[in-house]
C-alpha cells in the first residue's frame, strides 16, 4: 500500500534529535498512545511546519479550480480555511483527534472503511511529515 509508513522507534528518535526549530512544552500528551522516543513533544505551527508540507507535496493537485485532487474531491489545501472546509466527503480534519481525522487516517494507512482514497504521488510524503501532521491535529489543528 502506498501510504503505509512504519514509524520505527529509531526513526522517531532521530526525528526527535533532528527536529529543527522544535519548541518543547511540558504538558502531557493528549492521547495515551505509547510514546515513542520523545518524552516531550514539539509544538507544531501551521505556518512554519504544516503549510510548507502541503505546498511542497499536495498543492499541485489540491488547489482550485484546476488541481486534479480538487476537481475530484473538492479538497483545496492552499489556505487554512479551505483545508478545514474539507471535501465532498466532509471534513478531513477533526481538531484534537488524529485518530478519527480522515486525512491522518489516510496518510497513516488506516483508511479502514472510509470511502475516500488517496492518489499515488510523484513526490510522496515522508514518515516524518506524517508525524508532524499528526501532532498538529492532536494539538488542535490551529491556524498558528
Ligand atoms: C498527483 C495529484 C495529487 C497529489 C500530489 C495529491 N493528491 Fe490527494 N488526491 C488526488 C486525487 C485525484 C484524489 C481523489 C482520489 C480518488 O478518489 O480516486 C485525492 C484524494 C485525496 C484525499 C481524499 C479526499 C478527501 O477529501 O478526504 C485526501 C485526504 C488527499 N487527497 C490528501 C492529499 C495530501 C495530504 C496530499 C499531499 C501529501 C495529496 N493529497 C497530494 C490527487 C493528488
Amino acid at each position: 500500500m502506498d501510504y503505509t509508513y512504519t514509524v520505527s522507534s529509531i526513526i522517531t528518535l532521530l526525528n526527535c534529535i533532528n527536529y529543527v526549530g522544535c519548541v518543547f512544552h511540558t504538558k502531557p500528551a493528549a492521547d495515551s498512545t505509547p510514546s515513542v522516543g520523545c518524552a516531550t513533544k514539539p509544538k507544531i505551527s501551521y505556518q512554519r511546519d504544516v503549510h510548507p508540507i502541503f505546498m511542497d507535496k499536495c498543492i499541485v493537485c489540491h488547489t482550485a479550480p484546476y488541481g486534479e485532487g480538487y476537481r475530484k474531491t473538492g479538497l483545496d489545501m492552499e489556505s487554512y480555511e479551505a483545508l478545514l472546509d474539507g471535501s465532498i466527503y466532509g471534513p478531513g480534519i477533526v481538531p484534537g483527534n488524529s485518530k478519527t481525522s480522515p486525512l491522518n487516517m489516510l496518510l497513516e494507512g488506516r483508511a479502514g472503511n472510509l470511502s475516500r482514497k488517496l492518489k499515488n504521488q510523484h513526490k510522496p510524503i515522508t514518515g516524518h511529515e506524517i508525524k508532524i501532521l499528526k501532532l498538529w491535529v492532536e494539538q488542535g489543528a490551529k491556524n498558528n
